[in-house]
């Protein structure tokens, strides 16, 4: 009998024991919106690149914030060692930092960047993602290339006025990269000397759908020739895209499937991301030209980063820098056919 009880005391203590040590190894991965074609594909480089490293789980926010806190509140209850947030509101960060503050679990944000504020109230938030302003820096040594000297423009400036008239297709407002892209790009060409007519600037929320309408509609208003469109995104580009092509703005005249920029009708369109939906467009011609958001090499830092805070590594020997403590920034790059 006695044997029975120490029996039955040694396991009970070793279930408490090994309760009490049982950790969250599953890191969750909280995306704002899986239909975001650049997201989807940020999110499949992420689990890829997870396999055998760590155990990565992702969570669609649908574009809700609702959703979205409702999924923080049930995962933080399991005691995560660690949330992955792409949030939905950047400027409502603030809670979910307070939220995991009280539980001691830190965050990494990517993509959609929280306030300084928010990031400087705790020690253990970061932020990945790419400078804003470089993207549209690269888009706009395209339009050089494309418009040459400001003070005697290309054959590009269709109606010879010395004034180009463009469309700019803008993401959500209030996104970082939305608001800098946009003031950025208009900045440096008028910088550079060119004179811009801004035809109009098409809020679209980074859809292509939107776009898409945004594009008709437009076409159906203006008076004046498009000589030149700018997207914040890839995804909005082909929807400006395929809207021009119906309107007969692109015409294959040889019909020999692509857009040859010496023999077809053409405007020149602009985007970034460089996402595989994007890649069609760009070898037939259809889309100029775009700037690369690296969510490739982001992924691969983002593993890095989640193991080292995981396994307590000192964060100065990791293979990227981390700009004061908190934020990794990865570099556009302009699109090359080979890529
Ligand atoms: C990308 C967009 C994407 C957005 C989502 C941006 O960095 O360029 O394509 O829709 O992030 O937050």
């Amino acid at each position: 009998m006695k044997k029975i009880i120490i029996f039955v005391l040694v396991s009970v203590s070793l279930f408490v024991m090994s309760g009490c040590q049982s950790v969250n190894n599953t890191i969750p991965l909280i995306l704002y919106d899986e239909t975001d074609p650049y997201i989807l594909e940020f999110k499949n480089y992420i689990l890829e690149d997870a396999i055998g490293n760590v155990d990565i789980k992702a969570y669609d926010s649908q574009n809700s914030q609702l959703i979205q806190n409702e999924i923080i509140e049930s995962l933080l209850d399991d005691q995560p060692q660690l949330l992955i947030i792409n949030p939905v509101d950047r400027l409502g960060a603030y809670t979910i930092i307070d939220e995991a503050q009280k539980r001691d679990i830190p965050l990494i944000f990517i993509n959609r960047e929280p306030i300084k504020k928010d990031m400087n109230s705790w020690d253990q938030l970061y932020y990945l993602g790419a400078p804003a302003e470089n993207s549209a820096i690269i888009q706009s040594e395209m339009v050089i290339e494309l418009f040459g000297n400001p003070y005697n423009l290309s054959d590009q400036d269709k109606n010879g006025d010395g004034v180009i008239q463009l469309v700019i297709f803008k993401g959500e407002q209030g996104h970082q990269d939305a608001e800098i892209r946009t003031e950025v790009i208009v900045d440096e060409l008028e910088r550079y000397g060119y004179e811009l007519e801004i035809l109009s600037i098409e809020i679209c929320d980074w859809q292509r759908d939107k776009a898409y309408d945004g594009m008709n509609k437009l076409l159906l208003d203006l008076e004046v020739e498009i000589e030149l469109v700018i997207s914040n995104n890839d995804a909005m580009a082909l929807g400006a895209i395929d809207a021009m092509v119906e309107n007969e703005l692109f015409i294959d005249i040889d019909e020999n499937d692509r857009i040859d920029h010496d023999i077809d009708t053409w405007i020149p369109v602009i985007g970034i991301d460089g996402i595989a939906d994007a890649t069609p467009y760009l070898e037939s011609g259809y889309l100029y030209g775009t700037v690369i958001n690296d969510s490739q090499t982001m992924s691969l830092i983002l593993i890095e980063l989640t193991q080292a805070i995981l396994n307590n590594t000192d964060l100065t020997t990791l293979s990227f820098e981390i700009e004061d403590g908190k934020y990794i920034w990865v570099d556009y790059k302009r699109y090359e056919e080979e890529d």
